[in-house]
């Protein structure tokens, strides 16, 4: 089989993210735009702000990652888009784009469902370092702003098929660090901010109980599963509370008002300025947090793990950047004897590398859109 060059194009949040990927192995180029200091000011997403941002950007972006890559729209061999799950008007953007393309140029069309392509950044990144063997059953964690899920990955020949095993019933876990960020005024997004501003305080300063953090339905059976196994879930809206609550129990409001206010007129604040705006007892709230969150996510992908006998665990998506979740995994993972893999920080968070990764497989079984497909907001993974 000669080469597959395919473009991959991500607009599903607030990333405008063009690539090109040869063969699902290796990344010619990877643009990303990232709108971080459109939605900084709301301390979050505003979908309408999305959309416009990814007007602007993808005819730019598109254009850079064929530049980059030496190639042109007409010699690349496929083209990729996020279909969804995402914000709809922002889907729409890349999805209207690939449509033009595909159609102009005479391309085939490759639809892809955004949390399939975390799981590729594993793939990708380990076919990269020249590892190509991949022992089954693989469990996959994608763990970012918008989810937390549990997969079991199956492949058969080039056909990827996903069973759920868990998922958040409430916030995901980029979201509880993104509105505890937002809620101790340490800026947007939140957790790449907590990773840097943990090692600064003590993890073990503040517990929060295990209530916080239940696993509501551990011995609920799956519905879903043939072979109607547990379900894994998680829930993260009960620790952004009780930080709330610590919030109010010492008197930490003064020093946060003071702190959202020394931030705002800086015009991009480092690490180093947020950390001098921090006391003790904020920093050791924030390791705390972090701490909790990390080993809950790591409890309960083990303990999913054991259950369905995985040989190999995958953690992906935006959270799984985070150094202590790094760590904790690798630790767990070694006493457990599984291999745990991580794609390297950049294929972590959202970019279009992952999407035209996951494509290879559908290109090569000729697996093509149609161009009446629409963007799917709440796209499941199957
Ligand atoms: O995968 P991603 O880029 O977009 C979604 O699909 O949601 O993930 C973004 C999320 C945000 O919530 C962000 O705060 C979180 O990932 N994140 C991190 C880190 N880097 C990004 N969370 C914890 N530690 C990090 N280093
Ligand atoms: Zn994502």
């Amino acid at each position: 089989m000669a080469d597959a060059f395919i473009l991959g194009i991500e607009t599903s949040c607030d990333e405008t993210a063009a690539a090109v990927v040869r063969s699902g192995e290796q990344i010619v180029s990877n643009v990303v735009f990232s709108q971080i200091a459109t939605h900084q000011p709301y301390g979050g997403v505003v979908p309408e702000l999305a959309s416009r941002e990814h007007l602007r950007a993808i005819v730019p972006v598109v254009r850079k990652a064929l530049a980059d890559a030496g190639q042109t729209y007409q010699s690349v061999d496929a083209i990729a888009v996020t279909q969804g799950p995402g914000l709809a008007g922002a889907l729409l953007v890349g999805i209207s784009y690939a449509k033009a393309l595909a159609f102009a140029l005479d391309k085939p069309l490759i639809a892809i469902n955004h949390l399939e392509g975390h799981i590729h950044a594993v793939l990708l990144e380990e076919r990269r370092k020249g590892n190509h063997e991949l022992r089954f059953p693989v469990l996959a964690l994608v763990v970012s702003g918008g989810h937390t899920h549990l997969y079991l990955a199956k492949r058969e020949d080039n056909c990827w098929s996903y069973q759920n095993i868990g998922h958040t019933r409430d916030d995901a876990a980029g979201e509880a660090f993104d509105k505890v960020a937002k809620l101790l005024a340490l800026g947007y997004p939140g957790g790449p901010i907590i990773d840097k501003l943990s090692i600064h305080g003590d993890p073990r300063a503040v517990k929060f109980a295990t209530s916080q953090l239940k696993h509501r339905d551990r011995n609920e059976r799956n519905p879903g599963a043939s072979n109607g196994g547990p379900r894994f879930d998680f829930s993260y809206s009960g620790i952004k509370t009780a930080v709330l609550r610590y919030v109010e129990t010492h008197d930490l409001q003064k020093s946060i008002a003071e702190r959202r206010a020394a931030l705002a007129r800086m015009p991009q604040p480092k690490v180093d300025d947020r950390l001098s705006l921090c006391d003790k007892t904020t920093l050791d709230l924030v390791a705390s947090f972090q701490r909790a969150m990390v080993e809950d996510l790591a409890a309960k992908t083990l303990a999913a793990a054991r259950a369905y006998d995985v040989a190999t665990l995958f953690v992906t998506g935006g959270v799984a950047a985070n150094q202590k979740l790094r760590e904790t995994f690798e630790q767990e993972a070694a006493s457990a004897g599984l291999r745990v893999y991580f794609p390297s920080r950049p294929l972590s968070t959202d970019n279009a590398a992952m999407i035209a990764a996951a494509a290879y497989p559908k290109f090569l079984s000729r697996d093509f859109a149609s161009m009446d497909f629409s963007a799917e907001a709440g796209m499941a993974l199957r």
